[in-house]
């Protein structure tokens, strides 16, 4: 008997690598997206146009994660095997500037979907995974993070998914529910947001190779941050919703890189060979050959309070489900200036 999910946030990266491989795997897929004025499919459009020929068995259900009565209705339609709860205000910094928004969409949300499960009757049959990350360590205390680190959160973001994360862990011990946490560390492809700075970089070094931009404006080039795969971490999530009892677990390559080498290895690819001058807000990173300056620096783009550094112990989910990293930071750094170079040319 195949298995049914319903993922939330399916439009978004995350959701789209876990929509293709589910759906690759035989099971039936429920997605829930919410309304825009303008389509917001795009990611996932060539999947809607396989389900349309009925090649694929993946229906979108319209919902939003401040609508409990939603939720509970797409839960009510959807009777699933596996939630995996993606949906999120994903962006540290923009939560900043929407700290109670991202509370009630980050922390109510997962909330929400546990107690329609419990109230609906399916705590038996449904089971749960949660989007938690690699930023409730924030201000870490010990490198690198695994499942024993404590916590302390450093935004608006990080707060809101520690509630969720205790909630989880609530939910699991008050009423036997098979709920996870799968604490991933930063993960990217070409298929992420523009505005994450790993897609930000590569993109900015294409279109300034395409001569389509002269430069890019950054902010914290000495973060460092354990960038993985998108594909490598979604098949982590079902590993994790598979496994014998829920838990929780890191999910992470155990390398660190900082913004300023991501930086320096796409421009690289992009032919641009660069050196830093000047300290601080008037750092700009320069082409050797040329002279011109291709990176400056603009304080927006900071954030009232920074995670310097994480990196990642991913012992747990190696040993007890057999997860392990396939791509490398190279790898995933050329596979996402090149798609953007094609896309632009
Ligand atoms: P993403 O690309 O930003 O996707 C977020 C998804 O959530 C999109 O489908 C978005 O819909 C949806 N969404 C946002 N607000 C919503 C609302 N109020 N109601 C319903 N849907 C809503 O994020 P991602 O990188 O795939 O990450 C997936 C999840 O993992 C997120 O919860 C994120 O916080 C967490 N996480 C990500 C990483 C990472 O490095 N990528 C690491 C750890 C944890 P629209 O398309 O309409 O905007
Ligand atoms: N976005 C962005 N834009 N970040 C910049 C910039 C810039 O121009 N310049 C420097 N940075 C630094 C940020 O200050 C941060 O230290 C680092 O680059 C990574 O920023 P993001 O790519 O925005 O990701 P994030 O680490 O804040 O959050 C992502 O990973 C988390 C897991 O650790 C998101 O995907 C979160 O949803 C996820 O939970």
């Amino acid at each position: 008997m195949s298995k049914t999910a319903l993922i939330t946030g399916v439009t978004g990266q995350d959701g789209t690598y876990l929509a293709r491989r589910l759906l690759a795997l035989g099971y039936r897929v429920y997605g829930m997206v919410r309304r825009a004025s303008l389509p917001n499919t795009a990611r996932i459009d060539s999947l809607l146009a396989r389900a349309q020929t009925g090649e694929i068995p993946f229906t979108l259900l319209s919902g939003d994660m401040t609508d409990s009565g939603g939720l509970h209705r797409i839960l009510e339609i959807a009777e699933p095997d596996e939630v995996y709860n993606l949906a999120a205000q994903s962006h540290v910094r923009v939560s900043f500037d929407t700290p109670e928004y991202t509370a009630d969409v980050d922390g109510l949300g997962p909330l929400r979907i546990l107690d329609a499960i419990r109230t609906l009757g399916l705590t038996e049959k449904t089971r749960f995974y949660q989007a938690s990350t690699s930023e409730l360590f924030g201000k870490v205390c010990q490198t690198p993070q695994s499942e024993t680190t404590p916590f302390h959160p450093r935004s608006p973001y990080a707060s809101a998914k520690l509630f969720a994360y205790w909630t989880v862990i609530n939910y699991r011990e008050a009423y036997g529910m098979f709920a996870s946490n799968g604490i991933l560390f930063n993960h990217e492809s070409p298929l992420r947001g523009e505005t994450f700075i790993t897609r930000k970089i590569t993109r900015a070094a294409a279109q300034i190779k395409l001569g389509l931009i002269e430069k890019v404006a950054v902010g914290n080039l000495d973060a460092y941050r354990d960038w993985g795969h998108a594909a490598d971490y979604v098949e982590g999530m079902r590993l994790i919703l598979n496994a014998e009892k829920a838990d929780d677990f890191v999910l992470a390559t155990g390398e660190t890189h900082s913004v300023r080498e991501l930086t320096e290895t796409a421009f690289r690819l992009a032919g641009f060979d660069l050196v830093w001058k000047g300290t601080g807000s008037d750092e700009k990173g320069i082409d050797r050959v040329g002279g011109k300056v291709l990176v400056e620096i603009d304080p927006t783009f900071f954030r009232p309070t920074e995670v310097d550094l994480l990196c990642g112990d991913a012992t747990k989910a190696r040993e007890r489900l057999g997860w392990e990293p396939k791509h490398s930071f190279r790898d995933i750094v050329e596979e996402m200036f090149q798609a953007d170079l094609a896309a632009l040319s």
